[in-house]
């Protein structure tokens, strides 16, 4: 039987994240097509200081999904580590693993998490492995707030109609070229960015700050 691996690459500590629920997702939908799914927590692997059973299950699976933020365009650093270290001890692999990655952003345009996309398809080619295709996801935060909400209905049927098609390759021997497959949420833009202001200054207060102190530039030099 095909199974899966799925990474959850957040680097939240101890709270939700988007990347956490959408591997909930992946795991959920692939079962149900039959591809058995295993979640493995990148952050908490990291800090036990020992990857030795992660790694090994990684390497023995048929498949693998990466789900991470994208972090300044481009992946966490705590994952380009954990990545690193997998390479460097157990090499490339000699069996043809299929890797698929799903990035979400803070940002509505989901198509900015294409080069982090290309960093999944390089570390692919680095380990031997068959990079299949990724998800781009905008507005990365809606899913966590609004996942049932009307307008999330569109982005969560190609969400789940995506999984199915991951599911469908997992399984077949043949190897068709596949397209990335990027999701923008169906939300007003202005509304979106006024919504995210408003919860900075929300934050700012709690943090005994005014508004103006968010544009402070701590490290800029004064001429
Ligand atoms: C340090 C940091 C850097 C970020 N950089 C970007 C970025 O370059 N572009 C973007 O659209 N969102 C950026 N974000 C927003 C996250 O990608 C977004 O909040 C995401 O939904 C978090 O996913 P998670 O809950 O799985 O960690 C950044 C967030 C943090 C904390």
């Amino acid at each position: 039987m095909k199974k899966i691996i799925i990474l959850n690459a957040s680097p939240k500590n101890n709270e939700k994240s988007v990347s956490g629920l959408l591997s909930l997702m992946a795991k959920e939908q692939l079962s149900s097509k039959g591809i058995p799914a295993d979640i493995i927590d990148v952050r908490k692997t990291l800090t036990s200081k020992d990857c030795t059973a992660a790694f090994n299950a990684m390497h023995e699976v048929h498949a693998m999904l990466i789900v991470f933020p994208l972090y300044f365009f481009c992946m966490p650093g705590m994952l380009t580590r954990f990545l690193e270290d997998y390479a460097a001890l157990l090499g490339s692999q000699d069996k043809p693993q299929k890797v698929y990655t799903i990035v979400n952003c803070g940002f509505p345009e989901p198509e900015i998490n294409e080069e982090a996309i290309h960093v999944i398809q390089s570390f692919s080619r680095h380990i031997n492995a068959l990079f299949r295709f990724g998800i781009g996801f905008g507005s990365g935060g809606m899913i966590m707030g609004a996942k049932e909400a009307p307008f999330m209905k569109k982005a969560m049927k190609t969400l789940n109609d995506t999984f199915n098609l991951m599911a469908d390759d997992i399984r077949s021997e043949q190897l068709p070229p596949l397209k990335n497959v990027y999701i923008k949420v169906g939300f007003p833009r202005r509304l979106y960015f006024f919504g995210g202001s408003f919860g900075w200054r929300k934050l700012a207060k709690q943090n005994g700050l005014k508004t103006c102190e968010l544009y402070r530039k701590p490290y800029q030099t004064k001429s």
